[in-house]
C-alpha cells in the first residue's frame, strides 16, 4: 500500500511537467485527485490492511494528497505565468501608429456671430433677453404703431396662425414686451436675438426665416447721437477698429424719425467694389429713435424719457464679415461649408 501511495505520487508528479495548458491541467486532477481518481481507488483498498496500520497509512495518503494539490498549485501559476508573457511578447505596442480621429462639430456661424453681438453689447452695459417666435399680432403690429389697415403691413408679409396669432416677422415685438414688462422703470438697455419669419421667395440675398437681433435703449435724456455713438462701437467691435457708420433717413413706423445705417466697406474700405456695388457703403440695419406712441403704450410719459431702438440682420452682418455670398449657406447644412468654421468655439 505504501509503496502504491509513494509510485502513485511520482508518476502524478511526473505527468504533471507535461501538462502543458489548462485543460490539461484539469484532466490530471480528475485522474489523480477527482472523486473516480487514481488516489480515491487507492483509499478504497484502506480496508484490507491491518488495523493498527490505517493511521499511518491514512497519514501518508493525506500527505500525497497535499503534495499534489501544491504541485499543481504552482504548475498552475507557472502556466499562467508563461502565458502571460507569451501576450506580453506577442503584443507589441507600436506608439508611431496614428491614433483614432475623433469628429469635432463647429459651432455654426450664425450662432458664432450672435455671440460676438452678445459679447459687444454685454460690454457696454446692455442685458440679454429673449421673445416668443409665434407672437400675436398685438405685439408685432398694433403696439408698434401698425393698426391692422397700415400700409407698413405689407413691407413684411406675415405668416398667419390665426387671425391673431402669427410668426414674428421681426424682433421689434420684444420692444413692446419689455417696456410694458419693465413700466414704470428705466433705464432700459436690452438686446434681443432671435429667429424671425416672413413670406419671402428664398434666393441668394432672401429666406423665409432669418434671425435678427433687436436693441433697445430707454431712459431719461437719450438722444439720436447715444444711437450713432453705441452703433459706432458696435460697427467697429464686429468689422474692425477702421469702419465707420453713416445713417441714412429711413420710415418705420414705430420709430421717429428713422434710420437705416450703413458700415464703409470692409471689402474696398470705401473705395467702391463689388460687394458695396460701387457705393462704398453697406447696409447692416434699421434704426431710429423709439415713437411716443410705443413708449405711451407701455405707460411710459413720452416727455420724461426717450430711447433708440434699432434691428440688425445677422446673416447679413455673418456674409459681410466672412464674405460669404449667398444666404441660403446658413441653413443647407453643407459640411464643407460649416467645416470651415471648425476652430472655433
Ligand atoms: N424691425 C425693423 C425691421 O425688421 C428694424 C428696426 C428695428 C427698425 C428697430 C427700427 C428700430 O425691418
Amino acid at each position: 500500500m505504501e509503496e502504491t501511495l509513494r509510485e502513485l505520487e511520482q508518476r502524478a508528479l511526473q505527468e504533471l511537467k507535461e501538462c502543458r495548458n489548462p485543460t490539461q491541467l484539469e484532466a490530471w486532477r480528475l485522474r489523480f485527485l477527482g472523486k473516480k481518481g487514481e488516489l480515491t481507488a487507492v483509499l478504497r483498498g484502506m480496508a484490507r490492511i491491518p488495523e493498527n496500520e490505517r493511521p499511518r497509512i491514512g497519514q501518508l495518503a493525506n500527505e500525497v494528497r497535499d503534495a499534489l494539490e501544491a504541485a499543481r498549485t504552482s504548475r498552475q501559476q507557472a502556466l499562467r505565468r508563461e502565458e502571460r508573457d507569451r501576450r506580453l511578447a506577442a503584443e507589441t505596442l507600436d506608439v508611431t501608429v496614428p491614433g483614432w480621429r475623433i469628429p469635432v462639430g463647429a459651432v455654426h456661424p450664425l450662432t458664432r456671430i450672435i455671440r460676438e453681438i452678445e459679447e459687444i453689447f454685454l460690454g457696454m452695459g446692455f442685458e440679454v433677453r429673449e421673445g416668443p417666435e409665434v407672437e400675436l399680432d398685438y405685439y408685432n403690429f398694433e403696439a408698434l404703431n401698425i393698426p391692422k389697415d397700415h400700409p407698413a403691413r405689407d413691407m413684411q408679409d406675415t405668416f398667419y396662425i390665426t387671425e391673431e396669432i402669427l410668426m414674428r416677422t421681426h424682433t421689434s415685438p420684444m420692444q413692446a414686451r419689455t417696456l410694458e414688462m419693465t413700466y414704470p422703470s428705466v433705464p432700459v438697455k436690452i438686446i434681443v436675438p432671435g429667429r424671425v419669419y416672413r413670406r419671402d421667395e428664398d434666393d441668394a440675398t432672401h429666406s423665409h426665416s432669418f434671425v435678427q437681433v433687436e436693441g433697445l435703449m430707454v431712459d431719461r435724456g437719450v438722444r439720436m447721437s447715444d444711437l450713432k455713438g453705441v452703433l459706432t462701437v458696435f460697427a467697429k467691435g464686429m468689422f474692425g477698429e477702421d469702419r465707420q457708420i453713416r445713417l441714412r433717413p429711413s420710415y418705420f413706423p414705430f420709430t421717429e424719425p428713422s434710420a437705416e445705417v450703413d458700415v464703409s466697406c470692409p471689402l474696398c474700405d470705401g473705395a467702391g467694389c463689388r460687394l458695396c456695388k460701387g457705393t462704398g457703403w453697406i447696409e447692416i440695419l434699421g434704426a431710429g429713435m423709439v415713437h411716443p406712441y410705443v413708449l405711451e403704450k407701455a405707460g411710459y410719459d413720452a416727455d420724461e424719457v426717450s430711447g433708440f431702438a434699432f434691428g440688425l440682420g445677422v446673416e447679413r452682418t455673418a456674409m459681410l464679415k466672412y464674405g460669404i455670398d449667398d444666404i441660403r449657406h446658413f441653413y443647407m447644412n453643407d459640411l464643407h461649408f460649416l467645416r470651415q468654421f471648425r476652430r472655433a468655439l
